[in-house]
């Protein structure tokens, strides 16, 4: 039987290994992590990440051949097969600060791997790492080496949270970088590509050298991030001129070439990975001596920045140029429909704007717990890109201007203003009418999302604003 280990239980170690066992049943798999409460909480009924169709899958296979465990030094040690997918944030002090990636983590896993293992092994990189991140990882490795085989593969991870047991169900490809020029690596990747191919069709399964591997990950998020912030530029002006944003994307779109996928305009993409991965490729090509290449990804996060400041602006240009003890509703605090994750949420900018010019903001999200609304708004943003101009907002400022609440139609009332700023299905079918009567008036909607029927708000009373859409 095949044993594998993955270091780090988190949104992509988690969801990945599961989906692993659940398609290979002769595959022994064991997902470690150093966190003793997001341990307990995969081997609990209540899975520490909501994910649809999360639960089946661990609740098929958990305690037969898929197991959580604290104990990481002892299933590294038995391990063919390890998986490291543990965090890479971006580094906010020292050399590349705001930019670089921080290895810190991964670091310390492979200097462990090397410290316990007795056996050949192959490491995987799980992570989005910088590339040439390999060749480091190969020499902590083999620095140590008590005449153990070691081989490293790039094996990054492209699923997307709120569908990411579909997407690693149907990927659109999966891909392993290793060292094709000696035979070592060549049967490293063969095994690798053995476990994969047990539900993932051959041609979909792409073979690269080692740094091709790691530099598509980076590549893949930041052309991803690039169409967000393509529309969302083009929103701008669609505004401007009476055009409509959903009218642009969707005719562009139709070119076969451009294709329809990733262009909806939004206040802006959030998420864990997009900011972090583009200043991470920024990082990377100031480091190879590109500053040109460095200077056009970071517009892709400038004009993501521009989006949400935009927003708010807009909001607040709206309501007579004050907000100051106003109430806004904002609906919607995940980064994403159908996930609970709020890292990079364009809705910790917003809230912050709307803090600064003194609204007092209640918020509804239906996965978001009410605590970590409180610590994204009250933890120091890093400014990324040193100008100053990050707002933050005081423990104490938050406690007296935000509430938490548990429906839409609490939020709501009473509400001066609607922001909605995750694009939850459950918003498109709310009762407008019902939020309007218990609004007083001019009641304004700004729609970070294109959620709502713009028209039939406007019908009900309301004075909308929806992003790219004729005022
Ligand atoms: P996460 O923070 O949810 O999980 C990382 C886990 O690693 C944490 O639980 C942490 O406790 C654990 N950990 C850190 N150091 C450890 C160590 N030395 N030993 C054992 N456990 C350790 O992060 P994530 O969202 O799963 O992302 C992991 C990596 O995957 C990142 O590089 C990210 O860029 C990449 N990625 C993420 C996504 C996504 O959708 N979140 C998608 C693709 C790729
Ligand atoms: C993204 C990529 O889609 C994954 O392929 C990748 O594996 C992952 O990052 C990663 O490396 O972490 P994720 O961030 O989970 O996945 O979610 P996305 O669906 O990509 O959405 C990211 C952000 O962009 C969200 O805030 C979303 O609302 C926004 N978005 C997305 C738009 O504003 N418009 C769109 O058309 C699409």
């Amino acid at each position: 039987m095949v044993k594998i280990c993955c270091i780090g239980a988190g949104y992509v170690g988690g969801p990945t290994m599961a989906v692993i066992a659940f398609k290979c049943p002769s595959v022994e798999v064991a997902v470690v992590d150093i966190s003793v409460p997001r341990i307990t909480a995969w081997n609990s009924d209540k899975l520490p990440i909501y994910e649809p169709g999360l639960d089946e899958v661990v609740k098929k296979c958990r305690g037969k051949n898929l197991f959580f465990s604290n104990e990481i030094e002892k299933h590294v040690a038995a391990a063919d097969i390890v998986f490291v997918s543990v965090n890479t944030p971006t580094k906010t002090s020292g050399l590349g600060a705001g930019k670089a990636a921080d290895l810190t983590y991964w670091e310390s896993a492979a200097r462990m791997i090397a410290d316990v293992s007795k056996s050949s092994k192959i490491v995987v990189e799980k992570s989005t790492v910088p590339v040439k991140t390999a060749e480091a990882i190969e020499k902590i490795l083999t620095h140590n080496s008590k005449g153990i085989e070691f081989h490293v593969l790039s094996n990054p991870e492209f699923l997307a949270e709120g569908t990411a047991i579909t997407d690693l169900f149907n990927p659109d490809r999966v891909l392993i970088g290793g060292r094709e020029e000696n035979a070592g690596g060549l049967k490293a990747i063969q095994t690798l590509k053995d476990i994969y191919v047990q539900w993932v069709p051959q041609e979909r399964i792409i073979c690269t050298n080692l740094w091709s591997a790691e530099l598509s990950k980076l590549a893949a998020n930041a052309f991803l991030a690039q169409r967000i912030s393509s529309v969302n530029s083009i929103s701008a002006l669609c505004e401007a001129t009476g055009a409509n944003v959903t009218q642009v994307s969707s005719a562009v779109g139709k070119d076969l070439r451009i294709g329809s996928k990733f262009l909806n305009a939004s206040v802006g993409f959030g998420g864990s990975c997009f900011q972090k991965d583009i200043l991470n490729l920024v990082y990377i090509c100031e480091c190879n001596g590109l500053p040109e290449v460095a200077n056009y990804w970071k517009q892709v996060i400038k004009i993501n920045d521009y989006q949400k400041n935009r927003f708010v602006n807009r909001l607040v240009s709206s309501m007579f140029n004050t907000i100051s003890g106003k109430k806004i509703g904002i609906l919607g605090f995940s980064f994403k429909k159908d996930t609970g994750d709020t890292r990079e949420t364009p809705a910790i900018d917003v809230c912050k704007g709307l803090l600064n010019d003194k609204a007092q903001l209640v918020i509804y999200d239906p996965q978001v717990p009410e605590a970590q609304i409180f610590k994204d708004l009250s933890t120091p943003k890093f400014d990324w890109d040193q100008l100053g101009s990050t707002i933050q907002i005081t423990e104490d400022a938050v406690a007296q201007s935000v509430k938490v609440v548990h429906n839409a139609y609490e939020a709501t009332k009473d509400a001066h203003a609607i922001c909605i700023l995750t694009e939850w299905d459950e918003f498109k079918s709310l009762d407008y009418q019902k939020i309007y009567n218990n609004m007083p008036k001019p009641a304004y909607m700004f729609d970070g999302r294109n959620v709502v029927d713009v028209a039939k708000l406007r019908q009900i009373g309301f004075i909308v604003y929806s992003i790219g859409k004729p005022l």
